[in-house]
């Protein structure tokens, strides 16, 4: 099946899908966006992330391209239209075309793009069967990063880093050496007591829908959240540490900067929420 891809109204071939030279999410990464996972065929969290899309929309100052009630209508068809069952929709919405001039301007209709693609299970699944590798570098972000801005040259250049280093994911460091969070997920660890530990919210962390999703499923399960920043030295010497996000969902930490995590293979804690996101998603037992 050949890939679709939505721009402003139109649905259109992929590979011939494109936008205006002059729009501003092009120009000046004037734009908020949003990742969803699909699972059987259906979309995962829906209402979550529409209401931080309306978080990040409203502290940009940019309006709905379309209304909050059509956006979820738009979104499946997107998914169906691609034929899309396990994987993810990406959806993005800049201010708009205009000329380049860096203030708003008078006048600019928001574009909205959207595209889906399939991702094996499969590979979700290894994450959890072996754990990830993490290395932190210091967070060269700026001070907004609870808006899911399209933005995110740091996040690539951190990711980069990671890759090259042969791990997963990057954290991010404050000059304290508090851990902010990753270049693409939220960072927790686990205390000698089994309680599992992650950074507030504020202006410094996005709010993940999955980070929001696992803090319920862990108190559900008895298990302790405890809400505050923690050191990278700390996470070293964690029981254990994972990552949450939409494309990985619960992904368990092994090696952080070279140094083993626990015993160095993925923790019962992180495993168990792994297990519990992956039932609250929709993923069948022993998918
Ligand atoms: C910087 C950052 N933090 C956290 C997350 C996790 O958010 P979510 O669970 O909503 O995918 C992401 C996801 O892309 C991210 O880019």
């Amino acid at each position: 099946m050949s890939r679709v891809a939505y721009v402003d109204g139109r649905y259109l071939r992929h590979d011939k899908a494109s936008i205006h030279i002059e729009d501003r999410g092009y120009q000046f990464a004037d734009g908020v966006y949003e990742v969803l996972a699909v699972v059987g065929g259906a979309l995962v969290d829906v209402a979550d992330h529409l209401k931080r899309l309306d978080r990040s929309l409203a502290a940009l100052a940019i309006a709905w391209p379309v209304s909050e009630r059509v956006l979820p209508l738009l979104m499946r068809e997107v998914v169906r239209r691609n034929g899309v069952t396990e994987g993810m929709l990406y959806l993005q919405i800049s201010r708009g075309v205009a000329r380049r001039e860096h203030a708003f301007p008078a006048r600019a209709a928001p574009t909205l793009v959207m595209t889906a693609r399939a991702v094996p299970p499969a590979r979700r699944a290894a994450l959890v069967a072996t754990g990830v590798k993490v290395v932190s570098l210091p967070d060269i972000r700026w001070s907004r990063c609870d808006i899911k801005s399209v933005a995110l040259l740091p996040n690539v250049l951190a990711k980069q880093k990671a890759k090259e280093a042969g791990a997963y994911e990057a954290w991010m460091l404050e000059p304290n050496g508090t851990v902010t969070e990753g270049a693409s997920s939220n960072a927790w660890i686990v205390d000698a007591q089994g309680s599992v530990i992650t950074r507030p919210l504020g202006n410094d962390i996005l709010g993940g829908v999955t980070r929001l999703r696992v803090v319920d499923l862990a108190r559900e399960a008895q298990i302790k959240v405890i809400e505050r920043p923690f050191t990278i030295a700390e996470a070293k010497a964690a029981r254990e540490a994972f990552v949450t996000s939409t494309t990985a969902f619960v992904a368990p930490v092994v090696e952080i900067d070279g140094v083993a995590i626990g015993d160095g293979r993925p923790g019962a804690v992180a495993r168990k929420l792994a297990a519990l996101y992956e039932r609250h998603a929709g993923v069948p037992l022993g998918a």
